[in-house]
């Protein structure tokens, strides 16, 4: 897909695949080498593949590979957009494209996912675990930043997911954060609701939602329902970003590994496609970009071709050749 929105616009892009996976892990006993990371730290962007295998423990899998590359390179914003897209039916009733187009700025970089904890007393009836979570004020300012101002871009509405009643020192600082934060961003309208309440919002009124912010966690959970209120998960995209662009960002689908249809070739490929799109935006290809997005959306509008999860009975590479014959050739 990249490759044909490249040929057509006229540009090359200079590939290198690294073979670092469950598999890697299973032949070698590391999912990437030791110097992976300086591997990949000249690159301008990572376009990466849902990881994972049920017989590699997560934690393995995803700590040795995914959530190292998105700190060491300060991939600080996981930016997940979600739209109804024509020709996609939504589970909510009543639901037209236009009530649902919202984008999650998730923290990418501390909040719930740390690695400061441990357990005392394993084995016995006093076993005792504890896991830090860790709020920065750097880490909290930069992501919220980023939320205004992309919020400044779109229709000037921030939502802000938190949990202060229940949660009593992390989520009041994120909160005193936004509200300090908002004070310089006057033009943008903001809200909050506890991230419960909020779960349930998504489902009733989706149209209420411009920009959300959230913590990892909080922005993790809303980002799988996200995309499941609008269709599929299979069709999320998601983009961790390093804005300032001193290190190379990240562009891999919201969706797991799926191993229920491993090797079926019904995969929904329109996450890791749009992701791409978000790539080439990233890199400054703007029409390729917005010409792949075009392209998912009219072969969905336009076309009967789909996977499974979305009503129709394509396989992978079907939905990918249609959705590749409108980059090539726009109609
Ligand atoms: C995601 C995924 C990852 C996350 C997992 C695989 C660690 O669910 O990108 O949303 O929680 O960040
Ligand atoms: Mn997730």
């Amino acid at each position: 897909m990249l490759e044909a929105a490249a040929a057509r616009f006229g540009f090359k892009l200079d590939w290198h695949s690294f073979n670092w996976s469950c598999e890697t892990y299973l032949a070698s006993g590391a999912m990437m080498p030791s110097d992976g990371l300086n591997h990949l730290r000249s690159f301008d962007a990572i376009y990466l593949g849902a990881v994972g295998r049920p017989d590699v423990p997560d934690h393995i899998s995803l700590w040795g590979l995914l959530i190292p590359i998105r700190r060491t390179f300060r991939q600080y914003v996981n930016l997940r957009p979600v739209r109804l897209l024509d020709g996609i039916e939504t589970p909510l009733k009543n639901r037209k494209p236009a009530d649902i187009d919202f984008t999650i700025v998730r923290e990418n970089n501390e909040g719930e996912y740390s690695n400061i904890g441990g357990r005392i007393y394993e084995g016995t009836s006093e076993e005792t675990v504890v896991q830090q979570t860790v709020f920065t004020r750097t880490g909290v300012d930069r992501v919220l930043r980023f939320a205004f101002n992309l919020a400044r871009s779109r229709r000037k509405h921030l939502t802000s997911a938190t949990k202060s009643n229940g949660i009593i020192h992390t989520m009041p600082f994120w909160d005193e954060r936004f509200r300090i934060l908002s004070a310089e961003y006057p033009d943008i309208r903001t809200d909050q609701y506890h991230i419960d309440i909020l779960t349930a919002h998504f489902v009733r009124h989706p149209d209420w939602f411009d920009i959300v912010v959230g913590s990892n966690l909080f922005g993790d959970i809303l980002s799988d329902l996200g995309p499941a209120v609008a269709g599929s998960i299979g069709m999320a995209p998601s983009a961790n970003l390093n804005p300032e662009k001193e290190y190379p960002s990240m562009f891999e689908p919201v969706h797991g590994s799926a191993p229920d249809i491993s090797g079926k070739g019904i995969a929904n490929p329109i996450g890791q496609i749009w992701s791409g799109a978000l790539m080439l935006r990233h890199l400054g290809a703007f029409a390729a970009a917005d010409a792949v997005e075009d392209a998912i959306a009219k072969t969905l509008a336009e076309s009967a071709v789909r996977t499974p999860d979305i009503g129709g009975s394509s396989s992978t590479n079907e939905l990918g050749e249609a959705i590749a014959q409108r980059v090539r050739r726009p109609t």
